[in-house]
């Protein structure tokens, strides 16, 4: 039986790229790949989501993220109010509209036109929201 061409070495240089590939985030792969292709997104590509956490982070995050075409945020939630104003002047600065926004996490999860939720909570919330999240159907 005639031996494999390829050399141990050469699987694992391989490979090793490969993985490097595959699991390198998008955004090293292609700075701006969703602004790159900017354009009408049908309805049923859209992805809504919902904001949890509106602080340092999650200012930035909601900003950029509405400015990807076919991405849209459809609630907001921190604990404090004027979070939530600031929630709805980044969005109305971008969009022209403004969300529903709440104080409860719970009401993005049971909310059936939120897709997935984005949470940008300080660290000893992360946990329990991802896991209250999967368990409703989102995604995180
Ligand atoms: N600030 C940065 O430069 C930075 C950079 C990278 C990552 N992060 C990470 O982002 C996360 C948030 O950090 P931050 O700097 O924006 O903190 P922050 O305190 O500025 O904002 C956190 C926000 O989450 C809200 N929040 C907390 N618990 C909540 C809950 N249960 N439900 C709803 N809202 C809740 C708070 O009211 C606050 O507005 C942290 O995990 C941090 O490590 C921050």
């Amino acid at each position: 039986m005639e031996r494999d061409a390829i050399s141990r070495r050469e699987f694992m240089r391989r490979s090793t790229s490969a993985t490097v590939a595959l699991a390198a985030p998008p955004y090293l792969l292609d700075p701006e790949p969703s602004l790159a292709s900017a354009g009408p997104v049908p309805a049923t590509d859209r992805i809504r989501f919902g904001m949890i956490g509106i602080g340092m982070e999650g200012s930035g995050v909601l900003a950029t993220s509405i400015r990807l075409p076919g991405v849209e945020c459809v609630a907001a939630c921190d604990l404090y109010d004027d979070r939530h104003l600031l929630a709805n002047q980044i969005i109305s600065a971008a969009t022209g509209k403004t969300v529903p926004t709440t104080r409860r996490y719970q009401d993005l999860l049971e909310n059936k036109e939120i897709d997935c939720v984005v949470a940008a909570v300080t660290d000893h919330w992360h946990k329990q929201i991802i896991v209250d999240a999967c368990n409703a159907g989102k995604d995180v």
